[in-house]
């Protein structure tokens, strides 16, 4: 099993796992307008490859925190998916390590997600509405979760997340 950003020959696959782990097309073709806009980053689009096979894949994206002073850049992880056969063999915690360490790597400072509150916060998320970070629609605030990549990055951070248009559609 290796973790590696994805090549344009993965992409068919790629649809292909988002389709059958979420058992809908939307997160599929989420990622599909995420690569043509300007939130994509090449390098934060993973698949896990077992062989040549493409099993799981996560995607990190650019959004901004803006409250009614500053502005924050900050990544937004998803969608992540595993296909359904390769699921609980820890794929997923590799996709979402190893994209943390690259994120870091490439001098991002902080990881917003929305996904289940039992799941996340063993990568070291925590509730991000507590802290003053707010979704731009509705979500319990448990699943609303932030990750600083350094020590002080969440320092001072507060405002309301700006997601890419593109996932309106979702
Ligand atoms: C979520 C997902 C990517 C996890 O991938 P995975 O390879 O199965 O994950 P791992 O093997 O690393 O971890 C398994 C752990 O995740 C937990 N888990 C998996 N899916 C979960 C879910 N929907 N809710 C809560 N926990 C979940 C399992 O209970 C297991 O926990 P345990 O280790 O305490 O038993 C995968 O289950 C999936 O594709 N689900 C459908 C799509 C989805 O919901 N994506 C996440 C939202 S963006």
């Amino acid at each position: 099993m290796t973790v590696t950003p994805e090549r344009p020959e993965h992409h068919g696959a790629v649809y292909q796992v988002h389709q059958e782990a979420f058992g809908r097309p939307d997160e599929a073709r989420l990622v599909e307008s995420l690569r043509r806009s300007p939130a994509f980053i090449p390098e934060l689009s993973l698949v896990a490859l077992d062989g040549s096979q493409v099993v799981g894949h996560i995607l990190f994206s650019r959004i901004v925190v803006r409250s009614s002073t500053e502005s924050h850049r900050a990544l937004a992880l998803a969608p992540m998916a595993v296909l359904p056969p390769f699921q609980r063999r820890g794929i997923g915690t590799r996709l979402v390590r190893k994209g943390l360490e690259d994120a870091r790597a490439l001098g991002h400072r902080v990881v917003i997600v929305v996904g289940h509150p039992r799941y996340y916060p063993r990568f070291g998320f925590v509730p991000a509405e507590p802290l003053g970070i707010r979704a731009p629609f509705a979500v319990s605030s448990g699943a609303f979760m932030v990750r600083g990549l350094e020590p002080d990055a969440l320092l001072g951070l507060e405002g309301e997340v700006e997601y890419p248009p593109e996932f309106a559609e979702v």
